[in-house]
């Protein structure tokens, strides 16, 4: 059975894709510097696996280290050799990921996000590892574009987080191009993740105050909090910003298909949106969740928040057709999902 490599796989999606991989027999690495993220991710997952009994464990490896480093990440890729389980493909998820934080911080986003991945690609290369599917994001689509994005529009990044992930897919393209040999290299487009496993075992725990609006939604509902929403003086009908957002389930699904999709491969270069093609503005989701969930939550409205879009809306006909996926639940699962994930963990992972 195939190896894979999860780079940032005790974060949000890494950690719920190892999951799904090794449910499906699916040897799994998962590295991970934990500064976003908490080891005890593993202690979960191994908790879900050990309720299949069968001996998935077996086939989890936990390596910490930081992508940044090139010896740390080459003894990985020789150790994996050595030991019989050679890395086969990379699904690339390590990052920083807040848009607010890249425009105070913007040079930790290009050291990790785009340092990071020339390391991993010249370790790859080196050891002859040619699959990887990137984490990319719908930011990369900016403002110009009218929504909702088919993959083939021109970009237009306009934050720091963008610009990282922008100049990754170009960076992929330019080294897809210089190899002879066969690589297969997809970028996926996320649009906004949110939602929790099922089990309620698995879930978003920035480490930090939250940024996204679901955290904070969550947040809100267990503290009795207010959400502040930035800016109701947007170009859309309710006057907040409009998203698609997908359950990470349905996103992990969709990385689980470009996976196998891409083994069918000879060699190829692909960009992918995953979303829903369904918009839902701040206020939208935030009454979701008090339906999903029978409560109420408090916001007020502020200024906007640097770095923010209006509109961001996949247009996701392209997955559907190339990787056979489609989305199957809708906001009110992403709703109560996420409820259970924080009734059961109001501390996150942390005890
Ligand atoms: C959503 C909306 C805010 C917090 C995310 C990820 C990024 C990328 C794209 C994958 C915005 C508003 C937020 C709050 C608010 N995903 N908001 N009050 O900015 O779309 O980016 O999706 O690559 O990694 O971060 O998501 O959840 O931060 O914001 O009003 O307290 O909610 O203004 O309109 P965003 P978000």
């Amino acid at each position: 059975m195939q190896n894979i490599l999860i780079t940032g796989g005790t974060g949000y999606l890494g950690s719920h894709t190892a999951l799904s991989l090794l449910l499906r027999g699916y040897k799994v690495i998962v590295l991970d510097s934990n500064i976003n993220s908490s080891y005890l991710v593993i202690r979960r997952i191994k908790e879900i696996l050990q309720k299949t009994n069968r001996n998935y464990i077996k086939n989890l490896t936990f390596i910490k280290g930081d992508l940044r480093e090139y010896f740390f990440l080459h003894d990985l890729f020789s150790r994996s050799i050595e030991n019989g389980n050679y890395i086969n493909s990379v699904i690339h998820f390590c990052g920083l990921k807040s848009v607010a934080e890249s425009k105070s911080y913007p040079l930790d986003y290009w050291d990790v996000n785009v340092g990071g991945t020339i390391n991993l690609l010249k370790n790859m290369d080196k050891f002859n590892c040619k699959n990887l599917i990137f984490s990319s994001s719908a930011t990369i689509y900016g403002e110009k574009n009218k929504p909702p994005f088919k993959e083939s529009v021109s970009l237009d990044p306009v934050n720091p987080y963008a610009n990282t992930k922008a100049t990754v897919e170009k960076m992929l393209w330019d080294f897809f191009q210089s190899k002879k040999e066969k690589w297969k290299i997809i970028n996926l487009r996320y649009f906004n993740p949110i939602g929790a496993h099922g089990s309620g075992l698995l879930g978003e725990d920035p480490l930090g105050a939250p940024n996204n609006l679901f955290p904070q939604i969550l947040n809100a509902f267990y503290k009795n909090k207010k959400i502040l929403i930035f800016g109701n003086d947007w170009p859309t009908p309710d006057g907040t910003c409009i998203r698609d957002y997908i359950h990470v389930e349905d996103l992990v699904e969709g990385h689980i298909r470009a996976l196998e999709t891409s083994f069918s491969y000879e060699d190829g270069f692909d960009s992918i949106n995953l979303g829903t093609g369904q918009g839902t503005s701040v206020l939208e989701l935030i009454k979701s969740f008090e339906i999903a969930n029978n409560c109420s939550i408090d916001y007020e409205f502020v200024g906007r928040r640097e770095g923010d879009t209006a509109i961001l809306i996949a247009d996701n006909s392209y997955a559907l057709k190339k990787l056979n996926w489609e989305p199957k639940k809708n906001i009110y699962d992403m709703c109560q999902d996420g409820c259970k994930w924080i009734n059961l963990n109001p501390n996150g992972y942390s005890m």
